[in-house]
């Protein structure tokens, strides 16, 4: 029975939570939570019938695997507790591991653990991966989201958008940098496919959308791809999608089965 530590007791993590009470019998078992809102942290751990208590450290230590679940200040702490024992890592804040993508690769392989990215909220990332493995010579990914949800990045006045408008059109290297609280999805794009600077990256404000949408289009010696999702916030984080939730929980099926589909 493997041992899963959960860090982030928020929309995702509590999704992972109760999956993991309830489709994971005999396979994995929720062994620690840990959350910086002690409120939320000891709600989640009597739904999941925890005691003890752990911090990263002491969670790292009794897990086989870790869940980062907590956003992108603390993803390169978490897979760095968990890789430098050896252990398994899930990480969901893509971007938070961006950069340090080649140092987190070498500890993996020196000490024999793994490092997961889920898809998060975008479609098509098993098209695009398989066409890593022959030549891709583009790939574009076209997000389109409501302009309230940009508020608070520099130079975007979100009451002044009236019709749909391109805020930004750049590298994901760019992109990332700019747009901070929107970086997973073009991250989780680069390291499955050109990498961040040759990823081409375009934001679409537009007035009254509800669900996030992102497409991704892919060209290469295989022909062209195009994979569009449309997503429904999750009901407890309107700022997450519901299938960026329900990725973490098919990442953690895929691992955990005798039987893999798809790549
Ligand atoms: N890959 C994707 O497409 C995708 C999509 C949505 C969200 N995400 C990432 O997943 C993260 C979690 O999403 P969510 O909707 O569950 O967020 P949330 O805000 O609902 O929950 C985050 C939880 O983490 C806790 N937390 C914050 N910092 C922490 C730390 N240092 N240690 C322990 N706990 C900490 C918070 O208290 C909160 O309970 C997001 O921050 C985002 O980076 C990725």
């Amino acid at each position: 029975m493997k041992k899963i530590g959960l860090v982030g007791a928020g929309a995702i993590g509590s999704m992972i939570a109760r999956r993991l009470g309830s489709d994971f019998s005999g396979i994995a078992r929720l062994w620690g939570i840990v959350d910086i809102d002690s409120d939320r942290e000891s709600f989640q751990r009597r739904c999941c019938k925890i005691r003890r208590r752990f911090d990263l450290e002491s969670l790292a230590d009794a897990c086989d695997l870790l869940i980062e679940a907590a956003g992108a200040h603390a993803a390169g702490e978490v897979a760095r507790a968990a890789l430098s024992r050896g252990k398994d890592v899930l990480v969901m804040s893509s971007g938070g591991i961006l950069k340090d993508i080649g140092r987190l690769r070498r500890l993996a392989i020196s000490r024999g653990g793994h490092l997961y990215v889920p898809s998060g909220a975008i479609a098509g990332l098993d098209g695009l991966t398989s066409a890593m493995a022959g030549r891709v010579s583009a790939v574009t990914l076209v997000t389109s989201k409501s302009p309230l949800s940009l508020s608070g990045v520099k130079g975007i006045m979100p009451a002044a958008i009236k019709k749909p408008t391109v805020v930004f059109e750049g590298s994901a290297a760019q992109a990332v940098k700019r747009f901070p609280k929107n970086i997973n999805v073009s991250a989780t794009v680069s390291m499955a496919g050109l990498w961040s600077s040759r990823t081409r990256v375009k934001i679409v404000a537009v007035p009254g959308l509800k669900e996030n949408t992102h497409e991704l289009t892919v060209r290469g010696d295989f022909g062209t791809l195009t994979a569009r999702s449309s997503n429904f916030p999750d009901p407890s984080n309107p700022k997450t999608s519901r299938l960026a939730a329900l990725s973490a929980v098919a990442t953690l099926r895929k691992i955990f089965s005798p039987i893999k589909v798809g790549t």
